[in-house]
């Protein structure tokens, strides 16, 4: 794996577990993660998202059952230019457990986590992100405002628009302003992850960990702007609309949402030919077909 300009010394983390019991029975015998999203399996997404920060070195974390799976459609990331490395998660304690289980792997770097079924698309999003993983200081989280922040951490903002308070899913949300499920930290995360208890629902949770950094005034939270789409495809109407969403950004602009192995490409991690070979296992797939138009420089670069 060569080195690039635009790599950062974070470590990424996707995390593909959880029960996924809002989508049953589909996910009764296969990982949410794994689900379409129109032409593409879910973790793509996130997937792709992780890479465009510049961060080349993933783990994935997963159900004990569902984990083979992963390792089966994503290998050992060389065909990205990327590396990533596979850990089970026994039972599913929470988004902030994800730092205890890739504790001796992070050995005290700063790192990014990514949920496995939430999407994020916005123009610009590379430099957004680059810069948050360039950030040695503190955390970076997204948010976007939502019409049903309960179901979600949210941020509540002081006159000055400053970020004064997290709150998990709450009743009488404070703002409409959602944290997405795209996180960055500094290099205390693993320690810090580890002084978080479970939760009154039994789980170690992500506004925790937030809420510590917050607390010390190095919470950088970014706000998404309407131009942006952020979906999470957890329920049955989500994962449609995002299905359809990336189908009309697809068909209408014939660019691709969520392709590592254009962003493989985009980032320099891998040349055209290494691109084409991706390409050819996609047999005759418009997403294979718009690969070879990237590889053989037929699309705006
Ligand atoms: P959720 O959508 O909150 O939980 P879930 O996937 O178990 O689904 P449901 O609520 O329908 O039962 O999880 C958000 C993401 O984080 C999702 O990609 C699964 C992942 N996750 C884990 O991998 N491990 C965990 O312990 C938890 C809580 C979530």
């Amino acid at each position: 794996m060569s080195t690039h300009p635009v790599d950062t010394a974070m470590k990424g983390i996707l995390l593909a577990g959880g029960s996924g019991t809002r989508l049953h029975p589909m996910t009764l015998a296969a990982s949410k993660q794994l689900l379409p999203v129109y032409d593409k399996p879910m973790i793509f997404y996130p997937l792709s998202t992780l890479m465009l920060a510049g961060i080349r070195d993933i783990m994935i974390i997963s159900t004990p059952a569902d984990l083979p799976q992963f390792e089966r459609l994503l290998g050992d990331g060389s065909r990205y230019g990327v590396r990533f490395t596979y850990r089970v998660q026994p039972t599913p304690d929470g988004i902030a457990q994800a730092f205890v289980i890739a504790g001796d792997w992070l050995d005290g770097a700063p790192c990014a986590l990514a949920l496995g079924d939430n999407l994020i698309f916005a123009d610009h999003l590379g430099v957004l992100l680059r810069a948050a993983a360039r950030r040695t200081e503190g955390a970076t989280v997204f948010a976007y405002q939502v019409r049903d922040p309960e179901r979600y951490g949210v941020v509540a903002f002081d006159d000055d628009g400053r970020a004064c308070d997290l709150v998990e899913k709450p009743e009488q949300p404070p703002s409409n302003w959602a944290v997405t499920g795209l996180y960055f930290y500094d290099a205390r995360v693993g320690e810090l992850a580890r002084r978080i208890q479970p939760s009154p629902r039994g789980e170690l949770e992500i506004t925790d960990l937030n809420r510590i950094y917050l607390e010390e005034g190095s919470l950088h939270v970014e706000r998404l702007g309407r131009g942006c789409a952020w979906l999470d495809a957890g329920m049955p109407d989500s994962l449609m609309q995002a299905g359809l969403f990336v189908q009309t950004i697809q068909s209408r602009q014939g660019m691709l949402v969520g392709s590592p192995a254009e962003v493989a490409f985009r980032m320099g991690y891998i040349d055209a030919d290494q691109l084409r070979a991706i390409a050819t296992t996609m047999g005759k797939t418009e997403l294979g077909r718009l690969l070879h138009e990237l590889a053989n420089g037929e699309v705006p670069r």
